[in-house]
C-alpha cells in the first residue's frame, strides 16, 4: 500500500490532546450535579469523542448516532439522515453532541431536532472544528477546540471518501501537496 502523502499539518495530534484536555475540564466543571449522556457523531466524531471521554473525570460512556449529509467527496448533498441504532436513553437528561467538525450545521440541527422530540432535557454541542465560513444554518456550539478556515481536512477521524482517518493529525486534503523531496 502507498504511504500517505505529505499533506500539510493544520492542527497536530499534540495540540488536539492539550485542546481535548482542556474542553473536558469545562465540561467536567459545567455539568458537576448532573453528567450530560455523551454522544458521537459516527464515524468521524468517535476519534475526538474517546479521548474526550478518557478525559474527563468521571468515566461517562460514549453513545453512538450517525448522519449522512455528505454523498461522496467534499460536497454536502444538503439533505441529513439521522440514524440512531439502539435507543439512547434520554428523557430528562442533558445530551452533549460530540462532533468531529461542524461545516453547514445541519448535520447539528438535525441532531438537536432528534433529541429534543425524544424528550431531552437540553442539548449541547463539542465540535473539535468549527468551519464557520460554511455556515448554511446558525447554530449554538457550546465548546469549540479549533476554528479553521474554509478547506477540506481529513485525519484523527475524519476522511474523505473513507480514507485517511487514522492520521494522527489534522490535515490539509485540498492544498497542494508539499513537494516529496528530491533523491539522487
Ligand atoms: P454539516 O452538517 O455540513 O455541518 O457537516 C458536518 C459533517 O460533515 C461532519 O461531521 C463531517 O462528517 C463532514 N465534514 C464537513 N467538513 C469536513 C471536512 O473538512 N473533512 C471531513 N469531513 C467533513
Amino acid at each position: 500500500m502507498p504511504p500517505a502523502p505529505p499533506f500539510p499539518i493544520l492542527i497536530s495530534n499534540a495540540q488536539i490532546r492539550r485542546r481535548t484536555h482542556e474542553l473536558a475540564r469545562q465540561i467536567a466543571a459545567a455539568h458537576q450535579d448532573a453528567p450530560p449522556v455523551l454522544v458521537a457523531v459516527m464515524e468521524g466524531a468517535r476519534t475526538f469523542a474517546l479521548l474526550l471521554a478518557r478525559s474527563l473525570p468521571c468515566g461517562l460512556p460514549v453513545h453512538a448516532i450517525s448522519a449522512s449529509s455528505y454523498g461522496s467527496g467534499t460536497q454536502s448533498s444538503g439533505v441529513v439522515k439521522v440514524v440512531e441504532t439502539g435507543d439512547i436513553a434520554v428523557r430528562g437528561r442533558s445530551v452533549l453532541l460530540v462532533e468531529d467538525i461542524v461545516d453547514t450545521g445541519r448535520t447539528v440541527t438535525a441532531m438537536r431536532g432528534h433529541f429534543l422530540s425524544k424528550g431531552a432535557a437540553g442539548f449541547s454541542v463539542v465540535t473539535l472544528l468549527d468551519k464557520p465560513a460554511r455556515r448554511v444554518v446558525p447554530v449554538e456550539l457550546r465548546y469549540t477546540g479549533f476554528t479553521i478556515p474554509d478547506t477540506f481536512v481529513v485525519g484523527f477521524g475524519m476522511d474523505l471518501d473513507g480514507r485517511w482517518r487514522e492520521l494522527p493529525d489534522v490535515v490539509l486534503v485540498d492544498a497542494a501537496p508539499a513537494p516529496r523531496p528530491a533523491v539522487h
